[in-house]
């Protein structure tokens, strides 16, 4: 299905050679494709990277990689490889009494043996929190997708989804609905000071404690069992708890900045409610005012006490969407938001992964003087091909479940989108599907950047079955859908 669209609207010149990108794009896709026990199970990180960086681990499976790859799977019908895949990921569930419950970051058959990684293997030795997030919302789609109920509700993957829970759904000395992680535990995994509650985390985590309800409930309609009822009570009261929270201290908009600028601070007690996190209005950078402009608004990095982290995150807030946290004139306000900022969140290369870039002292002190995440670079501001198609995918989803809201606004968004989708497919096969792109404009390829990355790839694929193969599987990452 092509759409019709003004030329004199697009900044981008469309290329004659569309069907030729993404059938090659394809032919990649299909090569990134390894097997487990004989089976094909996922996707390796990239298929080349540059010689000096031939030791490290990206022939591996990574299971947030593979993300973008199973629900290409899905759309495609391929429900083997993908249902091969949670089994595998199960199979590796950590059982050591420490991580009991964990899914690994990624994995790898070598002669026969299955080894994987729990982050005693990997740069700073960091486990992946979002790896456990993700499973669950994984498995739920893989579900509902291809109707296979027997599996959901089969004891395996019921006793994986209580494992997992258990690491959540236990008392701790925090009394908010967050789960506290270190620094460098989701796809930002260099230090780059979003330890505490990052957004990206608790999103996931949203996502995750639903889809486990889904589950949960699969299991019940077969048998009766106390504990899996109180289990889903408590989850589903997490769940409502953890909305309310992130709604109430990380959405912000310039109608909420200008009150939070003139909140009491230094409150005790439980009779105030104003501004329990005591953060000084000082603290609330300059760059903000023109960021919102008046109709603006998105979810902000991190809350810690007296410390926000203002930081807009491309995946948190594309992902907040996707799941339903965000209420649909919420969506609407960040929308705004990007097209406001579309110089700095999509530039030349769509889209970045963070804004603005820790510089300076701030660089110096809070990345460990990290070289690649130097200003403009990789995590720090960097541009993600592979980010395009979650904000695609929340655009798509939202005209389809709000056909007739601010026509003028999706329209907009819309064009966006399809400039969005041709600087990629003009670009990304010359610079051959690089990991990452450097420099404010995002023009230049990342200077340790892998080539032939799986998501890089996989996310274009996702971004041309959206726009121009099946609109309607936007749904699919709709957990209630
Ligand atoms: C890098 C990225 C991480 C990704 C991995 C494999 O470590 O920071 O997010 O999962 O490479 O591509």
């Amino acid at each position: 299905m092509t759409r019709e669209f003004s030329q004199e609207q697009l900044r981008v010149r469309p290329s004659s050679r569309e069907d030729a990108v993404v059938a090659s794009a394809q032919l990649h896709f299909e090569r990134t494709l390894v097997r487990v026990r004989g089976e094909l199970v996922g996707s390796v990180a990239a298929l080349e990277h540059p010689r000096n960086l031939e030791t490290a681990n990206y022939g591996e499976v990574f299971l947030r990689d593979n993300v973008p790859v199973m629900l290409y799977l899905l759309v495609q019908g391929r429900f083997d490889i993908v249902r091969h895949f949670l089994t595998v990921c199960l199979d590796l569930q950590s059982s050591t009494y420490q991580t009991r419950g964990v899914f690994p970051t990624s994995f790898v058959e070598t002669d026969g043996k299955l080894i994987a990684d729990y982050g005693q293997r990997s740069i700073g030795r960091i486990t992946s929190v979002d790896a456990s997030l993700w499973w669950p919302v994984v498995c739920w789609l893989y579900v509902q997708r291809s109707r296979d109920r027997a599996f959901g509700a089969s004891q395996r993957v019921q006793r994986g989804v209580q494992l997992l829970l258990d690491l959540v759904l236990h008392p701790t000395f925090e009394g908010t609905p967050v789960l506290f992680v270190p620094d460098c535990s989701f796809m930002i995994d260099r230090p780059m000071d979003v330890w505490g509650a990052p957004l990206e985390i608790e999103v996931l985590l949203y996502g995750c404690l639903r889809s486990c309800s889904r589950l949960m409930e699969l299991a019940q309609e077969s048998h009766v069992s106390r504990l899996l009822d109180q289990r889903l009570v408590l989850t589903r009261q997490w769940v409502h708890d953890l909305r309310s929270f992130l709604l109430k201290h990380y959405w912000v908009t310039s109608k909420t900045m200008q009150l939070l600028r003139r909140r009491p601070t230094e409150q005790y007690g439980d009779h105030q409610h104003e501004n329990v996190f005591n953060v000084q209005p000082q603290v609330i950078p300059p760059w903000l005012q023109d960021w919102l402009e008046n109709r603006g608004g998105y979810l902000i990095g991190n809350m810690r006490t007296g410390r926000p982290d203002f930081r807009f995150y491309s995946l948190g807030n594309s992902l907040a969407c996707l799941f339903g946290l965000l209420t649909a004139p919420q969506q609407r306000a960040l929308f705004r938001l990007v097209l406001h900022n579309r110089q700095h969140l999509m530039a030349q290369m769509p889209m970045r992964i963070c804004h603005p870039p820790l510089e300076g002292d701030e660089w110096m002190g809070k990345t460990g003087s990290d070289p690649k995440n130097w200003p403009w670079s990789y995590h720090n501001a960097g541009h993600w091909p592979s980010l395009l198609w979650f904000l695609g995918g929340a655009v798509l989803l939202h005209q389809q479940r709000h056909r007739q809201a601010d026509s003028l606004l999706m329209g907009q968004m819309n064009s966006l989108l399809e400039e969005c989708y041709w600087s990629q497919l003009n670009q990304l096969p010359r610079q051959q599907w690089a990991e990452y792109f450097d420099g404010p404009t995002g023009t230049w390829v990342g200077q340790q950047a892998r080539t032939y990355q799986t998501w890089t790839i996989v996310g274009f694929l996702l971004m041309h079955h959206l726009l121009r193969v099946k609109p309607g599987d936007a749904t699919l990452l709709d957990i209630e859908a």
